[in-house]
């Protein structure tokens, strides 16, 4: 049986998929390894979102060269969003890469990579499998969980995105919105339970669309509703929401369920209403803050983070104080920040200019990096003194004595391990905290 060795870059639908995509191989008769010396196939799976990203594993596939040169059957594949936005390009580019697959091709992997073997030669444009579906969603597909803990489990709910957002990429990788079968949803969460998880995170580009067959009873909230319902030592997360959709009858649900965990990611990408509605966003700085105040009004406890670009298309001065002023208000526990990355194919590759001189873009990513940094600290001095229950997932990366686990909040709470067991739930009172983490002891 040849083995396949499957590396994920990108966001957790990328780690989430490369679970599908072991199931499909493992069932057309390739055995998944843990190490890549000895693996017949190489499978990158790999994201598109910003060039660096791209640059990362153009790296990483060069890097493997000298591994094949020593073990001649190796082969490389690029799946993922990369895949899917330079197709055959790639291996043009890069001729050590045998094959492409892209996001919603991945059933047919096993026979793309029988052709690949059968023919043995690189870079052919017979083994590209790039189409994008309107329906394909892997349901019928049960995951072979490859990085997980067996406490904590990712779940796709949808695939695609058509918010076409100015700067972004993700609608011309992913395809169109398409919501699973709820039913599926539920059984899998069940069957995770049952194996002993404790905490499922429905993932989707924008979750809060979720929609099964235009029926509005089945909804995102209701989903949430199903599957908090489980059982209330299960732990249901989501990822990611749209401010422009994420509705009060979603936070209702999510205050009624005490498993339904505090933390609301909300990606707002700019304080400035010009560089919204230039980037497409479809909300107003002043609806951003509406909704912040109802999560705050529903569930006074629960953590807000966000995602913002820095340097997006004639961004001014003011639009730049405008995003540090946003930060100022609404004070996220967490934040992902970015430069703005042209992509080819986007709205804004075609109409808009990237004349934001680099050295600007970094210093304004910079002065978000740090007004977020003090601010994370100052939430988290305030959290010394508080008591949270906290689920025990691993050994602290620090000391073999402690262990780490998340709060509702999805916080970290390192600790020592004393008679903690790994997967279940503890009450941790905080003494102290660095930026990113809370350090405490377990109370009984
Ligand atoms: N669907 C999610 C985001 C997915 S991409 C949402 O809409 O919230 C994750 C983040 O990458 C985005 O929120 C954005 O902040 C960032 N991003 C996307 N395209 C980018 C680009 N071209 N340059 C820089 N950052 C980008
Ligand atoms: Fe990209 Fe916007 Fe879709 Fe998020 S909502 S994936 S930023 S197009
Ligand atoms: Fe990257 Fe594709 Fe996810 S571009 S962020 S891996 S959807």
């Amino acid at each position: 049986m040849e083995k396949v060795y499957i590396e994920t870059y990108g966001c957790q639908m990328n780690f989430a998929d490369s679970d599908v995509i072991a199931a499909i191989l493992t069932k057309g008769g390739y055995a998944i390894c843990e190490s890549i010396e000895e693996a017949d196939f190489i499978l990158i799976n790999t994201c598109a979102i910003r060039d660096n990203a791209e640059q990362r594993v153009r790296h990483r596939v060069r890097e493997l060269r000298a591994l094949q040169s020593r073990h001649h059957r190796l082969r490389v594949g690029v799946l993922g969003c990369m895949a899917e936005r330079l197709q055959s390009r790639l291996m043009a580019e890069e001729d050590n890469v045998s094959f492409v697959c892209g996001p919603d091709a991945y059933r047919k992997l096993p026979e793309l990579m029988g052709g690949v073997r059968a023919n043995g030669k690189n870079g052919s444009d017979g083994f590209a499998a790039v189409e994008l579906s309107e329906t394909e969603t892997y349901d019928d597909i049960e995951p072979v969980r490859l990085s997980g803990n067996g406490i904590s489990a990712y779940i796709s709910i949808m695939r695609g995105c058509q918010n076409y957002c100015a700067y972004c990429v993700v609608p011309y990788t992913r395809g169109r919105e398409r919501s699973r079968d709820p039913e599926t949803v539920v059984r899998e969460a069940r069957n995770l339970f049952e194996q002993g998880y404790r905490e499922v995170t429905l993932l989707g580009q924008n979750v809060n669309s979720y929609c099964w067959k235009n029926d509005d009873s089945q909804d995102f909230a209701d989903l949430m509703a199903r599957v908090a319902s489980i059982d209330p030592r299960l732990r249901v997360r989501f990822a990611t929401s749209h401010p422009k959709d994420l509705s009060d009858k979603l936070l209702e649900v999510m205050a009624s369920h005490g498993n339904i965990c505090r933390c609301i990611h909300l990606p707002v990408q700019s304080g400035s209403n010009r560089m919204l509605k230039l980037m497409n966003r479809k909300y107003t700085v002043e609806w951003y803050l509406d909704r912040v105040e109802a999560i705050r009004r529903y569930m006074p406890d629960c953590s807000i983070t966000t995602d913002v670009i820095a340097g997006f298309s004639t961004e001014t001065e003011e639009d730049h104080q405008a995003t540090l002023e946003l930060f100022r208000k609404v004070r996220y526990d967490y934040a992902y920040m970015f430069m703005y990355s042209l992509r080819e194919g986007t709205y804004a590759f075609r109409h808009l200019a990237d004349d934001i001189p680099e050295e600007v873009k970094k210093r304004r990513l910079n002065e978000i990096i740090a007004l977020q940094g003090e601010i994370a600290m100052e939430n988290n001095r305030q959290e010394v003194g508080r008591e949270y229950e906290v689920l025990v997932e691993g050994e602290s990366h620090r000391s073999k004595q402690q262990f780490f686990g998340r709060n509702s909040q999805n916080k970290v709470l390192v600790f020592d391990k004393k008679d903690a067991v790994l997967g279940t739930y503890r009450r941790v009172k905080v003494n102290d905290c660095t930026q990113a983490t809370l350090l405490g002891e377990l109370t009984q």
